[in-house]
């Protein structure tokens, strides 16, 4: 009988243990590195004689190193479909992404969900919970119009006409639609009395567990009666915190691989998440998704309310994590960079139209198209 290694397998120290990790199975072995030679030896179809001979280790040691490594799911068998026609089949498209991406999706998928019982919660609450709100108490602060104006679109107008821009006039953008952008984005919509969690927030977009664990950073260039410079949105307040003076959109652009849309915008949003807020309640790795979907909530928000508000939004996952974050002063660890949004009033055309970059479709390219 031959044997191969199973296809996805992570080796990792933790503290001094050394783990060897099936991340389709999620079975997990704290061995010796040795074991993880033998896995090595076995990365194709091999008889165990010959690896035993190859290795210079005694064949029926290896014979119940290698039983037990089978029965653990580390090893598959000849038997098993040629080592595993289910471990392989199915996985190219992922094959571009890496073991990276593969060890996401794994350690991501079908994580054991703990169950939201009263001693559940009491049990988490018992640690001091994470503040709601990020403040910079002793930042110079600009507080923004509380009124804020109601774009007067319909629903359906907003939608169909939301697209991404990415070359905008030269002009700022008026305080007051700004304002009104981060407050319908960002702010707070309401509070709710979560029980053990205490008070939270609610946003216009949906948070998972209502945890709002995201920030906005407000990188400004163009709006009329701010000053340039970087600003953390205090949420709370409707206000923004000054971080540093002066113009950072260049930096900020070439952090996004040097995009027009961030390059032109007159002010750009980052978007990071203070993660201990997120985890604090969900203690299991599908909570990263989560937080990458919530991104993405305000994301679509922000890109419909600036839309209503007669701007273009820009949106990239593009972005230099370090560089960013150092432009914030935020760690990249407690607090990491997720999003950069961007927006400006539309540059158009000698006809009056936005300038978008992939225009409608005309006859010529819908001769190209093969929908098949
Ligand atoms: C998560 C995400 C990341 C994106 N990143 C970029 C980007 O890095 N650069 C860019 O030019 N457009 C980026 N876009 C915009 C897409 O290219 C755009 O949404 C797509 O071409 C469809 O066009 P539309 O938004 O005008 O409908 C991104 C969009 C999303 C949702």
């Amino acid at each position: 009988m031959k044997y191969r290694s199973a296809k996805h397998l992570e080796c990792f120290w933790d503290a001094s243990n050394f783990f060897v990790k099936n991340l389709m199975t999620k079975a997990r072995i704290s061995t010796d590195p040795i074991a993880a030679s033998v896995l090595c030896s076995f990365s194709e179809l091999r008889f165990v004689s010959d690896v035993a001979q190859e290795i210079e280790l005694d064949e029926n040691v290896l014979d119940s190193e290698v039983a037990s490594l089978l029965s653990l799911g580390f090893l598959e068998s000849e038997e098993q479909g040629g080592a595993g026609k289910h471990t392989e089949e199915g996985f190219d498209a992922w094959v571009p992404w890496g073991k990276e991406g593969l060890s996401f999706y794994f350690s991501t998928r079908g994580a054991p969900f703990t169950e939201s019982t009263d001693e559940v919660r009491e049990e988490i609450t018992k640690d001091p919970s994470p503040p709601v709100f990020k403040e910079y108490k002793d930042a110079d602060r600009i507080f923004l119009p509380r009124h804020h104006e109601d774009p007067g679109h319909s629903y359906q107008e907003v939608l169909y006409r939301r697209r991404t821009h990415r070359d905008f006039v030269d002009a700022p953008v008026r305080r007051e639609v700004f304002s009104a952008l981060m407050a319908m984005t960002f702010g707070v919509k309401d509070f709710i009395d979560a029980q053990q969690f205490g008070a939270l927030m609610l946003r216009t977009s949906p948070a998972g567990g209502a945890r709002h664990e995201l920030e906005a950073y407000a990188v400004i260039t163009g709006v009329a009666g701010i000053a340039p410079g970087i600003y953390h949105y205090n949420v709370r307040e409707h206000s923004l915190e000054l971080l540093q003076e002066g113009e950072f959109r260049d930096p900020l652009t070439r952090a996004c691989d040097a995009q027009s849309g961030v390059g032109e915008a007159p002010f750009s949003v980052v978007l990071t998440s203070v993660v201990s807020r997120l985890s604090f309640k969900y203690r299991h790795p599908r909570a990263y998704r989560v937080m990458l979907m919530n991104s993405g909530h305000l994301g679509q928000t922000f890109a419909l309310t600036a839309t209503a508000l007669g701007l273009g939004p820009f949106q990239t996952a593009a972005f230099n994590d370090s560089a960013v974050e150092e432009l914030l002063g935020v760690d990249g660890v407690r607090e990491t960079a997720l999003y950069v949004l961007s927006a400006g009033v539309p540059a158009v055309d000698a006809n009056g139209d936005a300038v978008l970059s992939h225009p409608p479709m005309s006859l010529e390219g819908s001769r190209k198209a093969r929908f098949e």
